[in-house]
C-alpha cells in the first residue's frame, strides 16, 4: 500500500511512523508512507498556505492552488481515494478502516485552521473523514490515527495475525479480559479457567467476557454486533433489553436496529 498525506506541518509525523508497528510494516515493505509539505508548491515569495476568509470574519483559511497543485503533482494520472480529514466528516469506525485497509493507494489532506477553502472539498477530494465528535487544531493527528489503524490490518504486520480479527471492534463486540504472569499478583488471581488448557472452553469463556463488557459499556454495539439466537437470549438474560441486528437470512429487520445503531455512515463522494 502506498499513502501520501499532505500537510503544512510534515515534522508532526516523524516520531509516530518511526516506532512500533508502522516502523516495522514500513521496513517489511508492507507499506510506503510519503508527506509532503504543501508549503513547497506555494508560488508566492512568502510561501502562503492561507488566507483571510470571504466575507469577513476571524480565522484564516488554506488557499487551494497549493493543495491543489501538491495532489495533482503527487497524483499525476494515478487514481486513488483524496481524504480530507475534517470534524465535518463521516466518523472512523472499524468498518471505515477495514475500507480503507482495502485500498492500495490512500491520500490524506490535513486541514488546518478554521479550514480549507471550499473548491478543495468540492473538486480535489474524494473523501472526508473525522476521528470523533470533537475539534482538533488540524488534521494531523487525526491523519496518525487513520494511517495507524489501517497499517495494522495489512496482512504480515502485526506478529500475531489472529489478533487484528479478535481485536475490540472487528468482532463487533469489546474484547474482554487479558492476563499474563504472575498467577498471583496481589492476592488477586488469574480466572482459573484460563489454566484449564481447555481450548474450547476458554474460547467460550473469552466470548462470555466479551458480551459482559459490551452489554456493560457499550450495549449501543449489541444492537449491531453478527450474535448467534443463544448469544442474544443469553444476553436477554443478563439483563440487555435493546435491540438486536437482523440474522442473516431473516427477513428486514429482525428486530429494528435501526435507531439504537446509529449507522449512519455517509457514503463515499465518489469521483
Ligand atoms: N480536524 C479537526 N478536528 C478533526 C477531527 N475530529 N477529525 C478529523 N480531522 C479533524
Amino acid at each position: 500500500m502506498r499513502i501520501d498525506i499532505f500537510t503544512i506541518f510534515p515534522q508532526m509525523f516523524e516520531s509516530p511512523f518511526a516506532e512500533s508497528i508502522i516502523k516495522r510494516a514500513q521496513e517489511k515493505g508492507l507499506v510506503e508512507i510519503h508527506t509532503h509539505n504543501i508549503r513547497d508548491w506555494a508560488t508566492d515569495r512568502h510561501k502562503t498556505t492561507d488566507d483571510t476568509p470571504y466575507g469577513g470574519g476571524g480565522g484564516m483559511v488554506m488557499k487551494p492552488e497549493p493543495i491543489f497543485a501538491a495532489v495533482e503533482a503527487i497524483k499525476g494520472e494515478g487514481k486513488c481515494p483524496v481524504i480530507l480529514l475534517s470534524p465535518q466528516g463521516r466518523v472512523l469506525t472499524q468498518r471505515v478502516v477495514e475500507e480503507l485497509a482495502r485500498e492500495e493507494w490512500l491520500m490524506f489532506i490535513c486541514g488546518r485552521y478554521e479550514g480549507v477553502d471550499e473548491r478543495v472539498r468540492e473538486h480535489l477530494v474524494t473523501d472526508e473523514i473525522s476521528i470523533g465528535d470533537y475539534v482538533l487544531s488540524g488534521g494531523e493527528p487525526a491523519a496518525i490515527v487513520v494511517v495507524d489503524a489501517i497499517v495494522r490490518l495489512l496482512p504480515g504486520a502485526l506478529g500475531y495475525e489472529r489478533s487484528a480479527l479478535e481485536d475490540s471492534h472487528a468482532t463487533g463486540l469489546l474484547e474482554g479480559p487479558h492476563y499474563t504472569r504472575p498467577l498471583e499478583f496481589r492476592g488477586w488471581r488469574v480466572p482459573e479457567i484460563l489454566r484449564s488448557g481447555h481450548h474450547a472452553r476458554v474460547a467460550e469463556w473469552r466470548r462470555r467476557q466479551a458480551l459482559l463488557r459490551t452489554l456493560a459499556r457499550r450495549p449501543d454495539l449489541l444492537a449491531r454486533a453478527p450474535l448467534t439466537a443463544e448469544e442474544r437470549a443469553w444476553l436477554r438474560e443478563q439483563g440487555y433489553e435493546g435491540p438486536f441486528a437482523a440474522e442473516e437470512g431473516e427477513p428486514d429487520g429482525g428486530e429494528q436496529a435501526g435507531a439504537a445503531g446509529g449507522n449512519l455512515e455517509r457514503p463515499r463522494i465518489s469521483r
